[in-house]
């Protein structure tokens, strides 16, 4: 075995973590949902997440006998949605095609739904002992710097090198000791700023660490200037309850119910009535809300209306009246939520 992984297992086994809520099992289940929920989120963001999924979808066929609508609300607040319909379809997949049991060889879990190369290689690693090298963003930033590969780490010729030294480093024995413990080192030890250096494991062998590059490893991609956009949000309120909208299957926030939006100049009366066939009066603009997307930044300007006490309830599919306490359970994405909990304190200093 290399001495790289020798060190990063024993490393793992004192110092690394052994009591997070997905570990300590091989459920295959549990743990493609907390590889899933853990794409691109902190552990801490994760745990209360993964165990309320874990109450209401114990298992592959409870999820995927689910509809997706039931599902979206244990996803809302923790971004990038699209992984919660990919596990839905997945769970559906798994009943399909293996009949309801997770399957075990790398390519059948790779082809699952929102299952890539590194993911598929961790829960093979954790949930069967497979052999296979991760390659998430924690484990890239380890291995660029410790094998000082320049360049930007998002070219297709960059992400070869990285993936043939990952597959080099693999040891015979004790994958599952080691692939956590990559992870661990990348989330603990080897972070992007202020590294933990002098704890570090492999540090006699790090190139960047000799050669005084740690700070400026992985190289970056060309920063790309990322698109501001604007949106008009009406929080639309009759009595105690407000009108949610559910977003297009597909796009951001895709099937969550969001607050309906237009254009910030558009006319607002002329929306109200022609969308909603509504009559009602602008009450107040409200704190403008900002959000960060992969691609884009969101800076939404929410307008507080009031609408009469309506004659008839009979809306469109899409829509719904939904009380203001009960809102902030639905499946509503973060920064709504935070809109509809500013709407809420202000209806009630006003009573
Ligand atoms: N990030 C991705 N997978 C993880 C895991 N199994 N434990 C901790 N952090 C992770």
């Amino acid at each position: 075995m290399s001495t790289f992984a020798r060190k990063v297992i024993g490393w793992q086994k004192r110092e690394g973590r052994h009591d997070l809520p997905w570990q300590n099992t091989r459920d295959p289940y549990r743990i493609w949902l907390s590889e899933v929920m853990l794409q691109q989120t902190r552990v801490s963001a994760v745990v209360p997440y993964y165990e309320k999924f874990l109450d209401r979808f114990p298992d592959i066929a409870t999820l995927a006998a689910a509809p997706l609508d039931d599902v979206m609300p244990f996803w809302a607040g923790l971004g990038y949605y699209a992984r919660a319909r990919n596990l839905h379809r997945g769970a559906q997949q798994i009943m399909a095609t293996h009949g309801g049991i997770f399957p075990q060889e790398f390519d059948a879990i790779h082809a699952l739904s929102g299952i890539g190369r590194s993911t598929a290689a961790a829960i093979s690693a954790f949930a069967f002992g497979g052999k296979c090298a991760i390659l998430d963003g924690n484990v890239r930033r380890v291995i660029a710097r410790h094998f000082c590969v320049k360049g930007d780490v998002r070219s297709k010729q960059i992400q070869d090198e990285l993936w043939q030294i990952a597959e080099a480093l693999l040891p015979r024995s004790g994958i599952e000791s080691y692939t956590q413990g990559m992870m661990d080192l990348g989330a603990t030890v080897c972070r992007r700023s202020q590294p933990a250096c002098l704890l570090c494991p492999v540090r006699k062998t790090c190139i960047a660490l000799e050669q005084g590059l740690v700070e400026e490893l992985p190289g970056k991609s060309e920063r790309r200037e990322i698109p501001h956009r604007q949106t008009r949000m009406l929080v639309i309120i009759s009595s105690r309850e407000v009108l949610l909208e559910k977003r297009p299957p597909t796009g951001i926030w895709g099937s969550l119910w969001s607050l309906p939006e237009l254009p910030i100049g558009a006319d607002i009366s002329k929306t109200l009535h022609l969308r909603f066939r509504l009559t009602g009066r602008v009450v107040r603009e409200m704190v403008r809300v900002d959000h960060g997307f992969t691609h884009f930044s969101l800076a939404i300007f929410p307008v507080e209306i009031a609408v009469a006490k309506l004659p008839s309830r009979a809306m469109e599919p899409g829509l719904i009246w939904v009380d203001l306490d009960d809102a902030t359970a639905a499946a509503i994405p973060a920064p709504v939520k935070r809109i509809l909990a500013a709407a809420k304190s202000a209806q009630a200093t006003k009573r």
